[in-house]
């Protein structure tokens, strides 16, 4: 397959990088590829940025056949661009298609295009501390039919948005409310996919979190609701006696590839780890007994968010004395550094352009 590039000629005016947000801003191009039967993945192209036509009886806006992936592209001191296991999400979006019935792709074409895709927008990656270019790459099922079946068709795009610092005000720990009413996902279920059914399932009890003060949910198995599983759209990890754990993947869990790193540095790093079942009770008798020491959520969007408090019904637990642990901290520190090549790779996460 060959990538074709049409370029616009008039280009947006770029941002100032005190003024970036997080998910506003998209840039000049954007990536597209087309799925049929009869072609598989063909028409690869880098066009304009530009609104997707689409007829109101579209699958994914019915039944919500898509999925998606979010990864970053970094600007270090130097200038020189970098990306942070970026096959890994490819590699995902592909698991993720598997669950909603959507065509595999080609991983090392669609990294590629991705490549070509940012070299033409490198002067969108900003440079100021902890800004990056947030990337977007989606798949969109696009027969017109009014029938529940997986679409014949589909449509895969990339777009790209530059994004500020995510802990504008300093890197703070949150407040988490714990919620018995709702769940994310169940066993068997689409949890561990990337799809927009999970995040549309977290919305009513996230705003119920937001109206109470609350900064995310924590949620609960969909069956007993009582193992942990994710905190708001982040994974979630523990420190207790001095040991790393963190709930482990079930089925309902999205396997998040900051998750995995922190793993990977946690054992290199002789710190104890475990991923296992671990419930709520056994959380409120941790730190009860005085063992919990932290608790931290994981993905790419914060990297680190340490978490200062929780609520579960009618308790209100503190962590820690409610300031960054020591843990979240360190492994905030080094993998932004590895993000932002400050600090060498000793895993080989780093893909540069
Ligand atoms: C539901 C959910 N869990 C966990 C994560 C963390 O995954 P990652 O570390 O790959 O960003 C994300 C974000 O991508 C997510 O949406």
């Amino acid at each position: 397959m060959q990538l074709a590039v049409n370029k616009t000629d008039q280009l947006k005016k770029k941002p100032d990088d005190s003024e970036l947000t997080f998910g506003t801003l998209f840039t000049d191009h954007m990536f597209n590829m087309d799925y049929s039967p009869q072609k598989g993945w063909h028409d690869p192209r880098i066009e304009p940025y530009a609104p997707l036509e689409m007829d109101p009886a579209t699958m994914v806006l019915h039944y919500g056949q898509t999925v998606f992936e979010g990864l970053k592209a970094y600007r270090t001191n130097s200038g020189s661009i970098q990306l942070f296991r970026p096959k890994d999400n490819f590699k995902r979006l592909n698991r993720s298609c598997k669950a909603l019935c959507i065509p595999q792709f080609d991983e090392a074409f669609a990294f590629d295009a991705l490549k070509t895709l940012l070299d033409i927008e490198k002067d969108w990656i900003p440079s100021a501390p902890e800004t990056s270019l947030y990337i977007r790459p989606t798949i969109i099922a696009t027969d017109p039919f009014l029938g529940v079946r997986a679409s014949y068709t589909y449509r895969f795009f990339i777009i790209l948005s530059p994004v500020g610092a995510y802990y504008s005000e300093g890197f703070n720990p949150v407040k988490i409310w714990i919620t018995t009413d709702h769940v994310r996902a169940v066993r068997g279920g689409l949890g561990e996919a990337k799809t927009a059914a999970n995040y549309a399932a977290s919305l009513y009890a996230g705003e119920e979190a937001h109206k109470n003060g609350f900064t995310q949910v924590l949620w609960l198995d969909g069956i007993e609701q009582k193992y942990i599983e994710e905190v708001g759209s982040m994974n979630i990890f523990f420190v207790i006696d001095d040991e790393l754990v963190s709930p482990k993947l079930n089925g309902s869990i999205l396997p998040g590839i900051t998750r995995d790193s922190v793993i990977q540095l946690a054992k290199s790093w002789n710190i104890k780890v475990s991923e296992r079942k671990i419930s709520i009770d056994e959380l409120v008798n941790a730190h009860s007994a005085g063992s919990l020491q932290e608790i931290f959520g994981s993905g790419t969007a914060a990297v680190i968010s340490p978490v200062g408090e929780l609520k579960y019904g009618d308790m209100v637990l503190t962590i820690g004395d409610g300031s960054v642990g020591l843990i979240a901290n360190r492994f905030y520190q080094t993998i932004t550094d590895i993000q932002y090549g400050k600090a060498k790779d000793p895993m080989g996460w780093v893909e540069h352009l």
